[in-house]
Formats: C-alpha cells, structure tokens, sequence
C-alpha cells in the first residue's frame, strides 16, 4: 500500500515509517514537509501523492505545556486531524489516527480497565484536545482507524523509560522518587506500529483501544528497568499529590483491546515481555545516550 505519514521524526512516527516501510510504499513527512495545521497543503500534499492510508503521527504531547498553550493545542490536535479527515475523505484514502487513555478520567477503581464504548471525561487540556481530535476524525473521515494507546517508550522522543535514565546516570540523582499511584500497561512503539500494520491489511474500522497486556505503576516500571538493566539505583515510590503537575494525570489508565480480541487482531503482548525486549535490543544505546545528556 502507499502510505503517506505525518510527523515522521516523532517518537511513534519514526517507528512507523521503518516498521511499515517494510512492506509498504512509505511517504514520510515531518512537521517542515507537512504542517497539518494548512488546510491548503495538506489537500495538496494528499492530492498530489495519492495515498491509499494516512497516517497521523503528528501531535501536540507536551502534556504540561498543554495546559498554557491552548491556540496552538486545538490548531495542532483537534484543527489539523480534521483537515486531514477532511482530505481524506475527499480523495478516497484511509486515516489512521492515534489516540491517548488521557481522554478517560481514571475514575475506575485498579484494575477495571477502560474499553472502546467507555464515555469520554478528560481531566487535562491534553485529555480534550486528543477527545476532540477523535470526533473531528469520527465526524469528517469516511474510513478511519482510531487507534487508542498509553505510556508509549522506544528509543526516539521524549519517553519514561529514557527520562528515568537521564534522571539517575545524567544528573546523578540519588533518590528518584516515582509515582505509585498511576497504574497503565508501558507500550513498545515498535509493536503499535506492527500492530496498525496488521489492521490496515485487515481493512478494518473503527476504534481500538492498543497497549499491551498486563498493568504496573509507573513505580513498578522504574524498578523494573533498572533491575533489567542492571543499573543500581535508589527508586522511591511518592504518590501523585507530592508531585504536583499543571496537568492533571488519570490514577486508572489501564485499557483493554477488546475490539482487538474480539475479531482476532490483537498481538500486543505482556508490558514486561516487549519492555525486557525494548532493553535488550536498545539498553546500551539507551545507557549511552543517558550519560551523554541527550
Ligand atoms: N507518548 C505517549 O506516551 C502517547 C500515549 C498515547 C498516545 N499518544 C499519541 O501518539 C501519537 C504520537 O505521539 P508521540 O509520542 O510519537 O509524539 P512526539 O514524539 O511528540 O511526535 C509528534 C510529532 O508531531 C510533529 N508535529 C507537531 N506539530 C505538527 C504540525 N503542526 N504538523 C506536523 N507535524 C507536527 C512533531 O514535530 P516537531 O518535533 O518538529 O515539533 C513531532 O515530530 C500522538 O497522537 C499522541 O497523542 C502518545
């Protein structure tokens, strides 16, 4: 399939260009090829290159920064996957858009996770705009794939799993207080992107929740890089109220994929399964760059 994708130097972005690329016609553009905030260059770039799939890899993530820049927010998150349902629509292609568990309030009590048809109830100004991306991709795309993941990591982007490293070898932190009252299942960038692979070949629709099995809190997840990774360091649990964001985070942010299970698509597998093979794959990449500052 030809499939153009936007915001391709983007943590999930650039897994998706190189796990797809091997098998498909990939177009990637990134932010300077392809603002999605244009409307007029967006219709242009999709009329041009005749995509069959679209691929929105394009966001605003700061979820802090969020909370202060809500022009740019909206144009980013909400206007631009619209200009891309929109064009999509127009020109006959498929969209493929990817969604967050900030959408849900986290109300649940551990571990009920949340499904498909769970009504939405953000708690941040990330939350809302990623709930309003979906309606306008709902509401102006013919053939769409929403895809609704969490606690994304992978060896590009801004991620947990790198950030405790830069916290613990970079500035040599000596106790690194994690929160334990935030429970999600960690997701590989690199299985959401085989996983979108194996549903644009099924040709399906719709909404899909997308992590891996299992849950932990961000506390757990900490100990168990470090244990992996053989990496001695002092990790203590706090809870989210001694750490005060301007975004407020979902305690519950577990999801089931039961659409996927339900039509035998779903291959994410256990959190610790794919994370032990995150670290084993990338660990001294992720160490180096850790004590190099980046
Ligand atoms: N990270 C997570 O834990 C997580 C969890 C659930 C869902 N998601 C969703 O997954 C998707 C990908 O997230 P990610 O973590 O890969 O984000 P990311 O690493 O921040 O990548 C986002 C990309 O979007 C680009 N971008 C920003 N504004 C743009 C614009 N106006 N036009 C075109 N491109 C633009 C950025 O380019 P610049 O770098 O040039 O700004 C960046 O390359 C998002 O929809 C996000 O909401 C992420």
């Amino acid at each position: 399939m030809k499939i153009l994708l936007t915001g391709s130097k983007g943590m999930l972005g650039s897994e998706c260009r190189e796990v797809l690329g091997a098998e498909h016609e990939i177009i990637a553009l990134d932010r300077k090829d392809l603002d999605i905030t244009y409307w007029d260059k967006v219709v242009e770039k999709i009329q041009h290159i005749a995509p069959q799939v679209v691929f929105n890899c394009s966001a605003f993530t700061d979820v802090d920064g969020c909370e202060k820049e809500s022009f740019m927010v909206k144009k980013v998150n909400v206007e631009g996957p619209r200009n891309l349902a929109q064009a999509c629509a127009r020109f006959g292609c498929k969209m493929v858009h990817f969604s967050t568990d900030y959408i849900f309030n986290g109300y649940k009590s551990i571990p009920q996770p949340y499904f498909e048809d769970d009504s939405m109830d953000p708690l941040s100004a990330y939350g809302r705009s990623k709930m309003d991306s979906e309606v306008a991709v709902r509401d102006n795309a013919f053939d769409y794939i929403i895809m609704r993941t969490a606690w994304l990591y992978g060896l590009n982007g801004r991620n947990f799993i790198r950030s405790i490293l830069h916290r613990v070898l970079y500035k040599k932190m000596k106790i690194l207080k994690v929160v334990n009252d935030q429970f999600g299942s960690p997701t590989w960038t690199h299985t959401v992107a085989l996983q979108a692979g194996e549903l644009i070949k099924a040709g399906v629709t719709g909404t899909y929740h997308v992590t891996s099995e299992g849950y932990c809190s961000r506390f757990d997840w900490a100990k168990h890089v470090f244990k992996k990774l053989g990496i001695r360091a002092a990790v203590e649990p706090c809870s989210s109220n001694q750490m005060v964001t301007p975004a407020r985070r979902p305690h519950n942010c577990i999801l089931e994929n039961r659409l996927l299970k339900k039509q035998g698509l779903n291959i994410m597998p256990d959190w610790k399964i794919d994370v032990d093979a995150f670290l084993e794959k990338h660990g001294d990449e992720l160490i180096r760059r850790a004590k190099s500052g980046d």
